[in-house]
């Protein structure tokens, strides 16, 4: 019994001392090397705790540049905005899609695009992005006008809703948005299922729909960083059987049955049609990837956006005025928001709105921009720093650390709604001492593999505001804590909050007198 005591902790000593005796070395004109005493999990675990306050840390020892093993990939960060540029326009050694394509065929569960067995559908996937930009884009973001509307009158602001149309009702903010963008934006990208007509009888039936896709939808996204982290789906419980749901909800039995779908999704369901090698299941987990795309992010995006407005009285006055001013009366009698019109110049227009995003943006962005080195070879960023990298490593921008830079942004960690205005137009020049940052707001991403769908996550998040402050009063209510972020998605796009916050809200008075 002692033998086997003894026997099983020497045998770990002895398999991790034989690691660490093989692990890697840094070479001649690397990077400095940091990884940590675990063999494979490295500095993991540090990263995910507060993946900032690590690697500022990192920077202070090691300098703009190092390379890190994380969960068994040695990650090197390029840390100052103005070595981006470099590893941005790299496009032939450092691949921007390999790593993306990979993590999304195990996260989402269709085949890798790009293994040969789907000759074009990488090309013709990015092709169909453009679907979200252009004359399509109007298109989009019309639709979208009147599915917010629909969706906050049915579920926030009817009576069956709020009882008494004048009486303040309390709801979590978090839920508030998610379950209006949810919606929203489900109906404007895939059209509508055939159950959910619109008459007393089948409202049940549409939230019963609707609810379970969230619900479902919800539990996977809470379960997301492990699976982008490869954790395998089996190794999580209900989660595999959570996606099997979610996937079949997109069946394309079911799909062919839903009105008005946009463009886009028109289009790649027809371009998933061209490959017999494709499976019905396979179809289905594309569109459902497409699904946690256009929601996961501009949910809690959504959530910043409006607890900042109305956590600053200042800020929500300046941004309501601009709402009020563009269209056009005095008086909100008549202000509600009516396709037609409203353009897309007249979005356009809405500066200190778009302001008051992109400094929520700024500050609760985590997502980082990795490219796969394909060969050896040396790195050269500015004149004065060249790194050697490996075959296989990750090249790694980080830009929280841009939008938290004191010299790019003073006091960066205070929210201000017009930082990002400038005699009376966007600003868009930001310094580092005296250089010009070129990269210095990158919630989307950069270069090749930048969000195909940032100019309708942008308008759909200045339509939630433009309607919401039209239509409610709202307020955050008094006495609670501030709310803080969820540090433990480092890398994955827009924190959502740590904790609960509420708020109340009421249709607004003149609404009332018009019977909304
Ligand atoms: C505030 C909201 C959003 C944020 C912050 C955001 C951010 C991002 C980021 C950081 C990436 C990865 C870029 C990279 O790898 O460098 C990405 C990819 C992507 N986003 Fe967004 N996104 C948002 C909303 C949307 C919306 C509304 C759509 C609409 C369909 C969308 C569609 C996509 C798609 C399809 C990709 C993958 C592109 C590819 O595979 O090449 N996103 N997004």
């Amino acid at each position: 019994m002692l033998e086997i005591l003894l026997t099983v902790p020497l045998g770990i000593i002895s398999l991790l001392l034989l690691l660490l005796l093989f692990s890697r070395r840094r070479r001649e004109g690397e990077p400095p090397l940091i990884k940590g005493w675990i063999p494979f999990l490295g500095k993991a675990l540090e990263f995910r705790n507060d993946s900032y306050k690590f690697l500022q840390q990192l920077q202070k020892c090691h300098g703009d540049v190092f390379t890190v093993l994380i969960a068994g990939k040695y990650m090197t960060f390029v840390m100052n905005p103005l070595l981006y540029p470099a590893v941005i326009k790299q496009g032939k050694q450092l691949d921007f899609h390999k790593f993306s394509d990979a993590a999304a065929s195990t996260t989402f569960g269709f085949p890798a695009v790009n293994t040969g067995k789907f000759p074009g559908l990488s090309d013709k996937i990015q092709r169909s992005f453009l679907l979200l930009q252009g004359s399509a884009l109007n298109t989009l973001t019309l639709k979208m006008i009147g599915n917010l509307q629909l969706v906050l009158q049915q579920d926030f602001l009817s009576s069956n809703a709020v009882g008494r149309k004048c009486d303040w009702r309390q709801e979590d903010l978090y839920e508030f948005c998610e379950r209006v963008m949810f919606e929203a934006t489900f109906l404007t990208l895939y059209g509508r299922p055939p159950q959910t007509k619109m008459d007393v009888h089948t409202q049940l039936h549409r939230e019963s729909w609707i609810d379970a896709l969230l619900d479902n939808f919800r539990k996977f996204d809470a379960i997301f960083p492990l699976l982008i982290a490869k954790i395998p789906i089996v190794l999580l419980g209900r989660i595999k059987s959570i996606r099997e749901q979610l996937i079949r909800f997109f069946h394309p039995h079911r799909m062919a049955e839903w009105t008005n779908p946009s463009e886009f999704i028109q289009a790649r369901t027809e371009l998933l049609n061209q490959y017999d090698t494709l499976q019905d299941l396979d179809k289905s987990a594309h569109h459902f990837a497409i699904l946690w795309a256009s929601v996961g992010n501009t949910v809690p995006a959504c959530f910043w956006c409006l607890y900042h407005l109305l956590s600053s009285p200042k800020a929500f006055s300046v941004v309501r005025e601009e709402i009020m001013g563009m269209f056009g009366e005095k008086e909100p009698e008549t202000m509600t928001m009516r396709q037609d019109r409203l353009t897309r110049e007249q979005l356009e227009k809405l500066i200190y709105l778009e302001s008051a995003i992109n400094e929520s943006l700024r500050l609760s962005s985590v997502s980082m921009n990795i490219r796969v080195v394909q060969e050896d070879f040396c790195l050269r960023l500015n004149s004065r720093c060249s790194v050697y990298v490996r075959k296989g490593d990750l090249v790694t921008l980080y830009p929280q650390s841009t939008h938290l830079d004191p010299e790019i942004y003073p006091d960066p960690q205070q929210y201000q709604f017009d930082r990002f205005v400038e005699n009376g137009k966007m600003k868009t020049e930001f310094y580092k001492g005296n250089q010009k940052v070129h990269y210095y707001h990158m919630p989307f991403g950069s270069g090749a593999t930048m969000c195909p769908g940032r100019f309708f996550a942008l308008n759909e998040l200045k339509l939630f505001f433009c309607i919401t402050l039209l239509m409610c009063d709202m307020q955050l209510t008094a006495g609670q804590q501030h709310a803080t972020m969820d540090k433990s998605r480092a890398g994955l796009g827009i924190m959502p909050p740590a904790n609960h916050i509420s708020f109340r809200y009421r249709v607004k008075k003149c609404l009332q007198r018009q019977g909304l």
